[in-house]
């Protein structure tokens, strides 16, 4: 979507070299569109409440993988731990199937994608999406949990995966 940008509007390099000093863990949100598996990796995952428990992700409004994603009645938000970096960059491509091998995945309860080897799973139904400047908001009620213990996340920072270090490992 194009927009005349109001004169208050910050310079969109400059806006983009800001956001890339903010540390994010990435997900892998995915969904089935009839039997097809569809997924992409993203970093504006976010819990919105705990009371219903909501999660929310943006979506690009130009994803080619978002049409499919918007019809599924169900999605799955896997949480990534710090050894799949990999992974997370082959839900970014677009020529390749990203379910093919070395992927390592599985069916849900409910038929949904669940990816192997995770930090975390939130088993998703949609509640909302609210169309917000060129992304979509997309808000999920969270139906179900499962948790890997004792894994560290994934984290993008500066255009690259790396780790997270505590200060009292
Ligand atoms: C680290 C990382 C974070 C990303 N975060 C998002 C995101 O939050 N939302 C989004 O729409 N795309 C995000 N992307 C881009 C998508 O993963 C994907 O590349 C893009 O949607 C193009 O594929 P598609 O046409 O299948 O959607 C991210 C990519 C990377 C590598």
């Amino acid at each position: 979507m194009t927009e005349t940008l109001p004169d208050l509007a910050v310079d969109r390099d400059r806006f983009r070299r800001a956001l890339a000093v903010h540390a994010a863990g990435v997900v892998i949100v995915t969904a089935t569109s009839g039997d097809t598996p569809v997924g992409l990796t993203a970093t504006s995952f976010t819990s919105v409440s705990l009371d219903p428990p909501l999660v929310s992700f943006y979506v690009d409004r130009s994803s080619s993988t978002w049409p499919w994603m918007r019809t599924a009645e169900h999605f799955v938000v896997n949480i990534l731990a710090s050894e799949q970096a990999e992974l997370a960059a082959r839900f970014a491509r677009k020529d390749i199937d990203r379910f093919a091998a070395p992927t390592r995945w599985n069916r849900g309860p409910l038929g949904q994608p669940v990816l192997d080897d995770v930090s975390g799973h939130l088993y998703c139904r949609p509640r909302e999406v609210i169309a917000v400047g060129d992304h979509f908001l997309v808000v999920g009620l969270v139906t179900d949990v499962s948790v890997r213990a004792a894994t560290r996340p994934l984290l993008y920072h500066q255009g690259r995966f790396g780790r997270f270090a505590p200060h009292n490992p």
